[in-house]
């Protein structure tokens, strides 16, 4: 059977079976076209398909594997902790030893509560903010990702006082009255937002980059006044670092911006790969939550042995290792290779790198700070990209919305290689 042949089949197998063919919508492919590739092998910086082909990795599962596939550290911690048991849904040590690490190395973590997902972790941590402040309004920004609880899917509202109608089917307006999505990079009206609003807010949230349609790095000078602001109208700042989190250093964008956040949540990172997020913050909103508080929230698989065993391996080693400037080189040599390569095929091409996050866009200009500068025809050369990348070997995230992550196994030969190959793929494009 020929591996194209072998894709297929397990995409119908899947399409039958499984709604839309996955566990999570952009894994279809939609955005970018083809059939999806099923990757059930890595290492290093490598990932194999179903039917034995390679591939360099720039997804990296959307960022929890800084330190690479099958890193053995993380690996051997996961078998041995495994091999006691799977989940006792008890109190375990590891609990403490993961929370010990992410509140020595992070500002705004006092306190550490572990659950299963990022949309989990940013949704109650919003509860807390409403329970704490008494009131419920939630700003957000345009752009910004923080899961799909119901609360976060109300359509970018156009700014001033516009609250969310539910962009989304199955959610309610009810449930989105008290979200409000304004633009990014817009001080003007946050201010008049707060000014309008301001004691009813109970929390801003905000992604600690951008990072989740595009890379849409904000002017420090506008995030710290966003603090400010909220800070001034007694809302709380809920920074969302589960991408920035342990990724821009041990402090995240908390530390990189100079911030104070009262919340913050975690994700990706943390758990090296396995499900595992959490929310964290001040003392005295943490002790609000059940079962010192009347905060409610809990989990079956919450805290689970074997996801803390890969986020302890995996923040130990990081922390031994700190490998920031080697991130930051990896992620800035190929984002210069891509744009040599751009040149050479005659393609617009923009974009951003902040520590091993890199994004590109097929468009002129400098990168936008908002999403509206994603357009239609940069979406439909990604896609074509997208398509001639995997051709050449290079296995990209599949939606010209996001970012790519390098880890500490993308090594300069291997960067060189991934730009040779992606600069094949740019000429496909460009002809
Ligand atoms: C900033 C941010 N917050 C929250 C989430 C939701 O996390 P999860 O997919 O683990 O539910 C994501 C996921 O990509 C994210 O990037």
């Amino acid at each position: 059977m020929n591996m194209r042949q072998e894709t297929r089949d397990h995409w119908k197998e899947a399409t039958a079976l499984l709604a839309g063919g996955v566990s999570s919508p952009v894994r279809a492919f939609h955005a970018v076209g083809g059939d999806p590739v099923f990757l059930v092998e890595g290492d290093g910086a490598h990932v194999r398909d179903a039917s034995g082909r390679d591939y360099i990795d720039l997804s990296m599962a959307w960022g929890p594997l800084v330190l690479g596939h099958a890193r053995p550290e993380v690996i051997k911690a996961v078998q041995e902790t495994a091999a006691k048991g799977l989940h006792f849904g008890a109190c375990h040590p590891l609990e403490a030893r993961l929370a010990r690490l992410i509140v020595d190395h992070h500002s705004a973590a006092e306190k550490v509560r572990f659950t299963t997902s990022g949309t989990e972790a940013v949704m109650s941590a919003v509860r807390l903010a409403r329970h704490a402040t008494g009131r419920n309004k939630v700003v957000a920004f345009q752009g910004c990702y923080h899961g799909h609880a119901d609360l976060f899917l109300a359509a970018g509202g156009s700014g001033l006082a516009t609250f969310g109608l539910s962009g989304a089917p199955g959610v309610p307006d009810g449930t989105v009255d008290d979200t409000a999505f304004l633009p990014l990079d817009d001080l003007a009206t946050v201010r008049a937002f707060f000014d309008a609003h301001g004691d009813e807010v109970a929390c801003v949230v905000m992604e600690g980059v951008p990072a989740n349609n595009g890379l849409l790095v904000q002017d420090p000078a506008f995030v710290r006044a966003v603090e400010r602001i909220a800070h001034r109208h007694g809302a709380l700042l809920l920074l969302d670092e589960v991408i920035t989190g342990f990724r821009l250093g041990p402090g995240g964008a908390t530390s990189y911006y100079g911030l104070k956040p009262d919340l913050v949540t975690f994700g990706k990172v943390i758990g090296g790969g396995m499900p595992l997020a959490a929310y964290a913050g001040r003392s005295d909103l943490m002790d609000l939550l059940a079962p010192t508080g009347p905060v409610y929230q809990a989990g079956t698989l919450s805290g689970s042995p074997v996801a803390l065993a890969a986020g302890v391996a995996t923040l130990e080693t990081l922390l031994s290792e700190a490998p920031w400037d080697h991130l930051s080189h990896a992620s800035s040599r190929l984002f210069s290779g891509l744009v040599n390569s751009a040149e050479s095929a005659g393609v617009p091409f923009t974009g951003q790198v902040m520590d091993s996050i890199v994004w590109g866009l097929f468009a002129d200009g400098p990168p936008p700070v908002r999403p509206d500068g994603i357009t239609a025809d940069a979406v439909a050369r990604y896609a074509r990209f997208h398509q001639a990348a995997l051709r050449n070997g290079v296995y990209l995230p599949p939606s010209a919305h996001e970012v790519s992550f390098v880890s500490t196994a993308h090594d300069d030969a291997i960067i060189d290689e991934t730009t040779e190959r992606l600069g094949r793929a740019m000429d496909e494009v460009g002809a």
